[in-house]
């Protein structure tokens, strides 16, 4: 099938990475010409495993290509992905500007039948919005779906090569079936493509995302209480998970989500509520205890030391999980700037994300230190700092750790070490709900 994939971003470029490799011809489009001049370079503007490989082999092949002329992209393609970004506003509802232009603009471009598929994650109702401004411009007929993704960072090529499910929402059954043979590569089980109304299908990304991170508020709450009731949240977890009806998934308690969709997602969904007369009360919660979580390790470091003052401190892990280098949102950014606000001092490392953490971290000067090796970032600490669970700090040299610092103490917001073995090695331990 001919594609134009309209926004290189991290959604629009592994969509369109992949449908190439499987034999389409994709143009990818984006108005940042700069981008377009580094991807047509062979350069990838962000970090995901094998996106690079693919995009290499298909380019070399000629079934990718991309240009900041979204006009001549959908002029050439049967079916044109939507993929800009949905920032949110500041009542938290999505901004539509981007993909409302872009309707425009694929209206403006028409030239036959064309399958407009709303990739980017937006509210109910906007696939209706982008029809109105496709037909305002335009006589020629086209068909309109939401079709979301559920790609994980780090894990997206894979996310889209073995999908567990793929969601279309359309209104004409022939529309969705074409969607639906785009997909059939990578199905093993073609039952799991969804077919639905259109608003049905941009209602459950947004209830997948919220249903996530009402998970992650709840072990959390649940690892607050059992750290005041010496309960190891660890065991209880795993109690819990072998209940099929909870299962073991999203339930690992830490210093809260971050990243570009949780904390956008669940925003979005309540001012949606909210702007429909309904009362959000969970949803509203579910942000209030991930706020709250997010400054879990800078309130026991507090309780610790009282004044931070003077305090020399070491981070690892900067991203807002592992296997990236996204840092959006990312709880270690909060803390490293209560840290510094106090008077600490702060070094900081990340196997990825050093890059994104001190472009958004300059203010800080002087008063941030980053480094590439996980020790150097130790010498002399009062305590060490743990964010992300990088495979690498998994089991790092306790010896080698306690004689780097001033002294052995270590707030590891991510359970990744056992509390017994940890006093056994001399370290004053903090984790997350475990006693
Ligand atoms: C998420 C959704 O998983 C994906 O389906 C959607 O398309 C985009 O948003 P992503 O933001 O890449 O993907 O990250 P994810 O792996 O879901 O993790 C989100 C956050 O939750 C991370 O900060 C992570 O540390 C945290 N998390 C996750 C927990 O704290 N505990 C858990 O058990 C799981």
């Amino acid at each position: 099938m001919k594609i134009a994939v309209v926004g290189t971003g991290y959604v629009g470029l592994v969509t369109g990475a992949c449908l190439a490799n499987v034999g389409n011809e994709v143009i990818c489009a984006d108005k940042d010409a700069a981008k377009v001049e580094l991807l047509n370079a062979g350069g990838i503007p962000i970090y995901e495993e094998g996106l690079e490989t693919i995009v290499k082999r298909n380019r070399a092949d000629g079934r990718i290509r991309f240009t900041t002329d979204t006009g001549e992209a959908v002029r050439e393609s049967d079916v044109v992905f939507i993929a800009v970004g949905t920032p949110p506003d500041e009542d938290g509802s999505a901004d539509l500007k981007h993909v409302l232009a872009v309707a425009k603009e694929i209206g403006e471009n028409m030239n036959g039948h064309k399958i407009v598929i709303c990739k980017s994650t937006v509210p109910v109702g906007t696939c209706d919005k982008v029809a109105k401004v496709i037909s305002s411009v335009t006589e020629h007929d086209f068909d309109v779906a939401s079709n979301p993704e559920f790609l994980k960072e780090g894990t997206a090529i894979n996310d889209f090569q073995s999908p567990d499910r793929v969601v279309i929402g359309c209104a004409s059954r022939e529309a969705a079936e074409t969607i639906g043979e785009l997909y059939k590569p990578f199905m093993r089980r073609s039952e799991r493509i969804v077919y639905m109304d259109v608003r049905s299908a941009e209602m459950t990304k947004y209830a997948s995302n919220a249903m996530l991170a009402t998970k992650i508020s709840f072990i959390n709450e649940i690892a607050n209480i059992c750290d005041r009731v010496g309960a190891d949240v660890e065991k209880v977890r795993t109690g819990m998970s072998l209940d099929e009806r909870i299962g073991p998934h999203f339930i690992y308690p830490g210093v809260g989500y971050g990243g570009s969709c949780f904390p956008k997602d669940v925003r979005a969904i309540a001012s949606l509520g909210k702007e429909n007369d309904i009362d959000t009360k969970l949803l509203d919660a579910v942000r209030d205890v991930n706020g709250s979580q997010k400054l879990r390790l800078y309130h026991a470091a507090k309780a610790k030391f009282g004044s931070l003052e003077g305090k020399k401190f070491a981070v690892w892990g900067l991203s807002f999980k592992p296997r990236t280098d996204d840092v959006r949102e990312a709880p270690s950014l909060l803390n490293i700037r209560l840290f510094v606000e106090e008077g600490a001092q702060v070094a900081v490392t990340d196997p990825e994300a050093i890059d994104n953490a001190r472009r958004d971290l300059a203010d800080l000067g002087d008063a941030v230190k980053f480094a590439d090796d996980d020790y150097a970032v130790l010498e002399d600490a009062d305590a060490l700092f743990i964010f992300t669970e990088w495979e690498e700090f998994r089991s790092p040299n306790f010896d080698r750790l306690k004689g780097l610092m001033s002294a052995p103490v270590i707030f590891d917001g991510r359970n990744l070490y056992q509390p017994d073995k940890m006093r056994e090695r001399g370290f004053d331990y903090f984790s997350v709900g475990r006693p």
